[in-house]
């Protein structure tokens, strides 16, 4: 296997690995998705629960994927061919793939609205609006037709660019710098937040845990979060880790990717929260809330202009890293499977994507009235993603891990065929046996009233 890693791209160092794995992992997941579904389903309950996920199934997963990814050395599909010829676990794969597709269609709506805010933050759009007029821009703007749609396709068309340019000048380049000056902003902008008056009332929404809150439908909406938000489940990191050279210390990676992650949605929340009980919104606004929220907060900033620009700009691209790993797994899987040169395989991946995606957008607008099992469009694409095909992907991929691939090989991954000491090798054999697999039936079984335990 070892001369096919040399003919094959790869991340170049280190840093670089972990920046595009937490650029993968840092995105509308946790400055869009996490606030608004944390408003919704309880504040400090939901954080508990998602960070307990996070911890222990997430953390287990992620690894699960590095380590399929890095062992076979190919993308989420064929990764399981090669560890498993003659037999049927390629159909994770193949869900990986479904879910990309499924992903990056409502995604690219959402990076779309990131796009639109750049360029009223440049135009100074929100500047002497108050709190229900700047509500109003937004969901004037999410109504209209033309707008939304334009800004999702040159979205897609900016990913679809970065993809074609591969691995290391693509990908790597652009994270190395952007994450971290992402995590500054949102810094400066959660000082602001916490001064304003009546902040305290956010913190208390986002860290006082309220133990009623939490039923069998938090619970679900934690574990899809924590898996959309870490970006597993679906084989992004298998492609990723199959891009990660051999000498890398794989639990090290993962644990500050998880810890990347998780402070920046925290943060997220931290700058949201108060700030919406300070303008008198609404924690559960839904999708829109981050929106809604943040230029009022902008507003009552010395060189809120700036800031709004910078923010927005950053929000963009941190959405564009994430977006170009789920169509690094679409590009990787035709270019490696199917043959297809990779230009190509971008071109004809991202348009049909982005004919998906259109959907997704219009279910703001146009088909607003089309209901599938009572959700709207965009609402079944985001759910049926987060809450069902990722963590189905995660249950099969540790049990792959745990039970196929088997723990001499998984001990030879963890420790770089015995060059570092890894102390925790049977915990991590135990957790992606019994306890992920089991407790993400459970999750999953609870939601769908087959078994009731909140
Ligand atoms: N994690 C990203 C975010 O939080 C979204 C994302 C990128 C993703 N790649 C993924 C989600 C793969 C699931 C699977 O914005």
């Amino acid at each position: 296997m070892s001369d096919k890693t040399n003919s094959r791209e790869g991340f170049s160092s280190k840093f670089g690995v972990i920046a595009a794995a937490a650029g993968s992992a840092v995105g509308l997941g946790n400055i869009w998705r996490f606030p608004y579904v944390a408003g919704e389903n309880g504040g400090g309950a939901f954080l508990l629960v998602y960070l307990g996920f996070v911890l222990t199934i997430g953390l287990s997963v992620m690894l699960a994927e590095f380590i399929i990814g890095r062992r076979a050395q190919k993308n989420a599909l064929g990764a399981f061919r090669v560890l498993a010829p003659k037999s049927l676990w390629w159909l994770i794969g193949l869900m990986g793939i479904v879910a990309a597709f499924v992903i990056f269609a409502f995604y690219s709506t959402i990076a779309g609205w990131t796009l639109e805010y750049l360029v009223q933050a440049a135009a100074n759009g929100f500047s002497g609006k108050d709190a229900s007029q700047i509500n109003e821009m937004f969901i004037t703007f999410q109504h209209s037709l033309a707008r939304p749609l334009i800004w999702q396709v040159a979205f897609i068309v900016l990913t679809a660019v970065i993809v074609v340019a591969g691995v290391q000048k693509g990908i790597e380049k652009y994270t190395k710098f952007l994450m971290p000056a992402l995590f500054v902003l949102i810094i400066v902008l959660c000082i602001r937040a916490l001064t304003l008056d009546g902040a305290s009332q956010g913190l208390i929404f986002l860290f006082k845990p309220d133990f009623s809150k939490i039923t069998g439908k938090v619970i679900l909406e934690a574990l899809g979060q924590a898996f959309f938000s870490m970006s597993i489940g679906m084989g992004a990191l298998i492609t990723y880790g199959s891009y990660i050279k051999k000498d890398n210390h794989l639990p090290k990676t993962a644990f500050q990717v998880v810890i990347a992650d998780t402070m920046v949605a925290i943060l997220a929340g931290i700058m949201i929260f108060p700030a919406v009980f300070a303008f008198g919104l609404s924690p559960n606004a839904g999708t829109g809330l981050v929106y809604q929220v943040l230029p009022n907060l902008f507003q009552q900033m010395t060189g809120g202009y700036v800031f709004a620009i910078l923010f927005f700009l950053l929000l963009a691209i941190a959405a564009l890293t994430s977006t170009i790993s789920v169509l690094e797994v679409l590009v990787a899987w035709a270019s490696e499977e199917l043959k297809m040169p990779r230009r190509k395989a971008t071109l004809v991946l991202s348009t049909l994507v982005a004919i998906l995606g259109v959907f997704a957008t219009l279910s703001f607008s146009n088909l607003s009235e089309v209901k599938i099992f009572g959700n709207g469009i965009f609402e079944l694409m985001e759910k049926f993603a987060a809450n069902t095909l990722l963590p189905l992907g995660g249950f099969f991929i540790v049990i792959f891990v745990g039970w196929k691939l088997g723990g001499k090989i998984v001990a030879d991954e963890l420790t770089n065929s015995n060059t570092i000491k890894v102390r925790f090798l049977k915990i991590f054999m135990f957790i992606v046996r019994y306890i992920a697999p089991v407790a993400i039936l459970l999750v999953l079984f609870n939601s769908l009233g087959i078994l009731k335990i909140g």
